[in-house]
């Protein structure tokens, strides 16, 4: 089996550099596929894409502020288990980043159908885990554990600090490869993150991490968002389960929250 997680994966950090961006996650990919086609045909290869692929389509469901977070009106059909693998990739603002990732998510699907290999895309929500390493671009729930625990500051980027991620503990997600490892299928392409099991607003998060950690978080608000940023995005999962009915999520967002806390305090008192 091949677990290609390797990537540039922020967004951010992508605009400044697209040609950088590009090769290490198109051309990168391209090149796993064609070695593993040429070296090893019959391997399960495994791809973290991300939900980036649908750009920002998503931003264009109706959507209803509420007190804590944003929320996708109770009549819409992914109101009850979130956004699915039908929802289109193309004529959207991806970012650069999430372009990169298309181009890398289409070539694994590619590989699959045409050379009949036993490829799966899987399109991550948030992934995360007490190794996760969370800078302010990227990882989120890691980073602001970080700062609640440091008392460094905090910078919530637009849409009021509503914005709404599911969250999926990697072990969960190592799970679903091993359960794609022993029934692999060519080229399917799955969403994977905590769905409507594991997820919270930016808001949610903060309270939760002053809960753990008993401080009080020293952030600031501001009005612009991220480009293309997602203001609700939770993983629609029936497709896997449907596949794969042995497996489910094992990890609640508190208790994730709760080992990313026990990690980062190490961690932290480590590097002091
Ligand atoms: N963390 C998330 O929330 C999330 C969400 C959706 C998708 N993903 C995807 O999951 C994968 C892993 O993400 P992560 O959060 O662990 O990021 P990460 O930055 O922690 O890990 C990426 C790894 O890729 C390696 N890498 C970068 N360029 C390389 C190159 N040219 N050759 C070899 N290795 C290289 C880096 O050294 C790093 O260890 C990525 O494909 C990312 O797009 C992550």
């Amino acid at each position: 089996m091949v677990v290609h997680t390797a990537a540039q994966p922020s967004h951010d950090w992508a605009a400044k550099e697209p040609l950088t961006d590009f090769t290490v996650n198109a051309n990168g990919t391209l090149n796993l596929l064609e070695l593993t086609r040429l070296y090893s045909d019959q391997a399960v290869f495994i791809f973290t894409s991300t939900n980036k692929v649908y750009g920002d389509t998503p931003n264009l469901l109706p959507l209803v502020e509420q007190d804590s977070r944003w929320e996708i009106d109770a009549t819409h059909p992914y109101f009850s288990d979130g956004i699915d693998e039908n929802m289109s990739i193309d004529q959207t603002k991806h970012s650069l980043f999430g372009a990169s990732k298309v181009a890398a998510d289409v070539l694994c699907q590619e590989y699959g159908r045409y050379f009949d290999m036993n490829v799966g895309v899987f399109r991550g929500g948030c992934l995360t885990g007490p190794q996760h390493s969370g800078t302010q671009l990227h990882g989120f729930l890691s980073y602001l554990m970080k700062c609640a625990i440091t008392g460094d500051h905090y910078t919530i980027f637009g849409y009021n600090g509503k914005q709404v991620r599911d969250n999926i503990h990697a072990w969960d997600l190592v799970n679903m490869f091993w359960h794609f490892y022993n029934a692999p299928r060519k080229g399917e392409v799955y969403n994977a993150g905590g769905g409507r099991f594991a997820n919270c607003s930016m808001k949610e998060a903060i309270l939760i991490c002053e809960h753990i950690t008993g401080n009080k978080m020293n952030y600031s608000y501001s009005d612009s968002n991220r480009i293309g940023d997602h203001i609700w995005y939770i993983s629609n999962l029936n497709k896997f389960k449907s596949h794969f009915p042995e497996w489910d999520w094992k990890y609640s967002l508190e208790i994730t929250m709760e080992q990313i806390f026990e990690a980062m305090k190490q961690r932290v008192a480590t590097i002091k």
